[in-house]
Order: structure tokens, then sequence, then C-alpha cells
């Protein structure tokens, strides 16, 4: 029989996400709601091996649920990939009376929580956090929604230079692996073009859809570049190889950038950290480990943290008829 849960460490690691306050604030108050105590990590697994904890109680989450970043702050911890590391980390939990970890963020977090509870055999769910959406076996990661919003308002604006100009804008949002960013904003704020790490058609295309905007009568033309999008060139060769055959385009840049990161939390992003919160405390004191916590059609569901991690996501060709659809 698995052992009884007194204790819960939360933590949060990789990439900041709006909605990874609340989620913290969600582990601690089903604590609370639970009668176990709740201890915070700081910077990620880095505040593990150096046992930068702090007890928290409901009261000591109070005013967060709607602030962006984390403020158990983050880190990408090189010492903990090392088996040293990984080993001072679990005897800081041990001496701490911690039972099990929540941990929050995004394919680097599971890959550590994967290898620690591989070696130590130490309860650890996870709680899927990052704007990329790029996580198996979950519908949406806390902060996607956010960050989708973030993108779209940030076009809209570019828009009005775009029409009142006659110009092209070209403009990289996030996503180094996954297009879910740029696809999603390129629909939702009426792109012209949409060039994404999943496929490797995209120049061809952009300057086909450049032709047809331009026989179609539109003036202006916007094109959302994901920043692992597949024709090796950045955003700034992409404008030159477009600016080298079409003079008459009068084109500029944007990179988003960190603006997509931070951020007041979406109403949805505070509903599903609360959801993921609290089924990540019910997981373990049900006796799960070594899962994730994640969303499928509104319902929460247990994936194991090698599916979470799987690169096997399906591409969504539907959303890619949709954009070629309504671009024209
Ligand atoms: O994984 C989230 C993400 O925002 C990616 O989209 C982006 O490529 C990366 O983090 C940027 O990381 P950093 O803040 O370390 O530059």
């Amino acid at each position: 029989m698995a052992k009884k849960i007194n204790k819960i460490a939360v933590l949060t690691s990789g990439g900041d996400a709006p909605g990874m306050n609340a989620a913290i604030r969600a582990v601690v108050r089903s604590c609370s709601y639970y009668n176990m105590e709740c201890v915070g990590v700081y910077r990620g697994y880095q505040g593990l091996i150096d046992k930068d904890f702090e007890d928290l109680t409901a009261r000591s989450v109070r005013n967060i649920i709607n602030k962006g970043g984390t403020f158990l702050k983050s880190s990408r911890s090189e010492e903990f990939k090392t088996k040293e590391g990984r080993a001072k980390a679990h005897k800081n939990l041990i001496d701490a009376g911690v039972d099990a970890l929540v941990v929050i963020g995004g394919d680097g977090t599971f890959t550590g929580g994967l290898y620690f509870n591989k070696e130590f055999n130490f309860p650890i769910v996870g709680i899927p956090a990052t704007i990329d959406n790029d996580i198996n076996g979950t519908d949406y990661t806390l902060g996607y929604d956010t960050a989708l919003n973030t993108v779209v308002e940030a076009i809209d604006k570019i828009r009005d230079t775009a029409s009142s100009h006659n110009r092209l804008f070209l403009i990289e949002v996030m996503g180094r692996d996954a297009g879910d960013i740029a696809l999603n904003s390129g629909i939702g704020a009426g792109a012209e073009e949409v060039l994404l790490p999943e496929e490797d058609q995209g120049i061809q295309r952009m300057m086909d859809s450049l032709e047809k905007s331009k026989k179609s009568g539109k003036t202006s033309s916007i094109i959302v570049v994901a920043e692992g999008e597949k024709s090796g060139k950045n955003i700034f060769q992409l404008a030159e190889f477009i600016s080298q055959s079409h003079k008459e385009y009068d084109i500029r840049v944007s990179v988003l950038g960190h603006i997509q990161r931070g951020g007041s939390p979406s109403c949805f992003d505070r509903v599903l950290a609360s959801k993921l919160g609290v089924g990540a405390v019910e997981a373990l004191t049900d006796g799960k480990t070594n899962i994730m916590v994640g969303v499928d059609r509104q319902k929460v569901v247990h994936v194991p943290l090698e599916t979470a991690l799987k690169e096997d996501r399906e591409f969504d060709q539907e959303l890619r008829r949709v954009a070629n659809i309504t671009s024209v």
C-alpha cells in the first residue's frame, strides 16, 4: 500500500507561464482542505537542491490568482541534471518530512521529475504549464490561452499600421517546436499566412499566398511566423527573401518576444489551474505517482509522465485547412 501523504512540496520550473500562481494557490489550498502540510520550493529544482523551502498556508497564497509569472520563481537547473544534484534534492525533501512533490512546468520539468521518481521512487505529479501548449495528453497547458490572447491583441494593433500604410508585416511569435500559438493566433487575428515548425512547405506557400493576396486586391498583409518554423531562415532573412523578388512591398518585421509570457492569466487559465491543482493533490492522496494531471474535453485526466513527454503530438490539419480557407 502507498504511504499516507501528510506533506506535499510544490515548485515551478522552466519558462514561467500565466496561471502558475493560480496553480500553486490551488495546490496549497487543497493541502489545507485535506489537512495536509504544504511546502513551497523557490527557484524550481535548484531550490530543492539548495533547500530553499517555505511553509505555505492557505493565507500565504492570497491575492495571487490574478498575477502572472510565479511567486515561487523558476529556473532551469543544470545541477538537477546530475545524479549528485538529485541526491541532494532527495535528502532535503526527506529531512523536511516531505512525502510527495507537485511540479508545475513543461517538458524539461517533467523530464526532471521522471528521473527523480525513477531514482528514488519519490511520489511526483506534474501540472502542465507552458505557453507553447506542447505537452502530449492534455488539450491545454497553463498559460497558453493567456498568451494567445496577448498575441492576438498585439497583432490587432499591428494591423492598424499595416492597413494604414499598405504594408506587409512579418510577426514572430513563440513556439520552438510547436505551432499552436502561431496557427491559432494567425486564424484569430486574420493573418494571410502562418509559418509553422510542423511543416516545411512554408516559404513557397507564403510566396503563393502573397501573390494571391495581391491579385485579389489586398493592400496589406500579415504573416505570422513561429520562432521554430522550418525554412531555416530567421524572420529578418525571410523579409529579405521576400523583398528580393517583391520590391513593391513595404515590409516590416515585429518580434513579439517575452510580452507573450507575462501578464495576468485569463479566466480560462485561472480555472484550469484551479482544476489541475486540486487534481494533482487528489491524485497524490489516491496513491498515484509519476503522472501528469491534464484535461481531456474538460475532464481532469491522469497521463503517465512518459506519455506526456512523447513527441508525437498530432498536428491539427483541420485548423491548417481553416487557416487556408479563411485567408483567401
Ligand atoms: O517554452 C516556452 C518558451 O516561451 C518558448 O516558446 C521559447 O522558445 C522559450 O520559452 C524562450 O525561453 P527563454 O525565456 O529562456 O528565452
